[in-house]
């Protein structure tokens, strides 16, 4: 009978192999950096064991590592040196991300690098946006976030990921990158990103958590699944080349509606607050760290996402390697 027959072929692991609908790969992860100014920095964040804040120099070093292990795309995250209400670093031609895409792209040719386009780290008030009589100001905000993408682009970012959840974000960045030269800079859309309580490490790396109020006005309401697709629709008509769902595990009911409504790559964003719970949870001796990993990454490429940006893409490439 039917069901005998795939009994008998689950008894071996190479049988399971050959019936395993999905399969996780190196070039579907993309590894999150955080950039710090300064020179063999290598800074802990106590609430992710095993992820540093880098300088430069350091951070070239990792890449090449993560490189020959088979990673193909960075994402990367700048802390400044100095931050202010207007976020003026963000889009300095000498501030800390612009340097450090020149830096790879002088040294690495084939590494995609994809930079995060967002106010939150270098606002003093942590707001992703300007503020105004404690409001979010969108269309100021848009004007920034342009000016950060094209700086991105200047100095050689191959994707720029606005993350800011500002309505017309995409627009107005790509019609500043097309005007400027930079048609085939592309654009990664943070498109669903609900407002979650997964991202507090993520803070503490970037010490980006709000001085007041939260981000409930412009992240979403995570009671909400449609209003996710209407998101995703918007940035793909204003030219998005890659959407996101973000966070990624408590959410894999958007990323399969996405993955059915539309036909483009979704990318899932494993947060800071999913690294952290596996971390913290196997130092524990709660969980076997390895498999835990595997079995969270192969839920969310079993979803629909076809592009997982994960702290753990290391330490996962190296285990593809074994
Ligand atoms: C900034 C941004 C955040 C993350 C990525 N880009 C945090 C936030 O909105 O507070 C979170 C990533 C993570 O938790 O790993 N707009």
């Amino acid at each position: 009978m039917a069901f005998n027959r795939l009994r008998r072929l689950r008894k071996s692991e190479e049988a399971r192999e050959l019936f395993a609908e999905t399969k996780i790969l190196a070039k579907d992860l993309i590894l999150p950096y955080f950039v710090v100014e300064g020179k063999n920095k290598k800074e802990t964040i106590t609430s992710m064991p095993g992820v540093f804040r880098l300088s430069v120099d350091n951070l070239i070093r990792d890449i090449k590592q993560a490189e020959s292990l088979g990673i193909k795309a960075i994402l990367l995250f700048g802390i400044p040196q100095k931050k202010d209400a207007r976020a003026r670093q963000s889009y300095s031609s000498t501030g800390v991300i612009q340097k450090a895409i020149k830096a790879i792209k002088q040294e690495m040719e084939d590494i995609v690098v994809i930079t995060d386009v967002c106010l939150c780290g270098y606002t003093s008030h942590g707001h992703c946006g300007i503020v105004r009589n404690h409001l979010i100001d969108n269309d100021e905000t848009l004007k920034i976030l342009a000016k950060i993408a094209l700086s991105h682009a200047e100095a050689g970012a191959d994707f720029v990921a606005p993350s800011a959840m500002m309505d017309g974000q995409v627009k107005v960045i790509r019609e500043s990158l097309d005007e400027n030269g930079f048609k085939d800079v592309g654009i990664l859309a943070y498109s669903a990103k609900y407002a979650s309580n997964f991202y507090g490490p993520f803070r503490e790396a970037l010490d980006s958590a709000p001085k007041f109020g939260d981000r409930k006005t412009y992240q979403m309401d995570y009671r909400n699944s449609d209003q996710a697709l209407r998101e995703i629709e918007y940035d793909i008509r204003e030219g998005a080349d890659i959407v996101m769902v973000k966070p990624a595990l408590a959410y894999l009911d958007i990323i399969q509606k996405a993955r059915q409504t539309f036909k483009v790559p979704i990318a899932a964003y494993n947060v800071s607050g999913e690294y952290s719970l596996v971390k913290s949870g196997s130092l524990q001796g709660l969980f076997k760290e390895k498999e835990i990993i595997w079995e969270i990454l192969t839920a969310i490429k079993r979803a629909g996402a076809d592009l997982i940006i994960t702290y753990h893409a290391k330490e996962v490439a190296k285990w593809l390697r074994q």
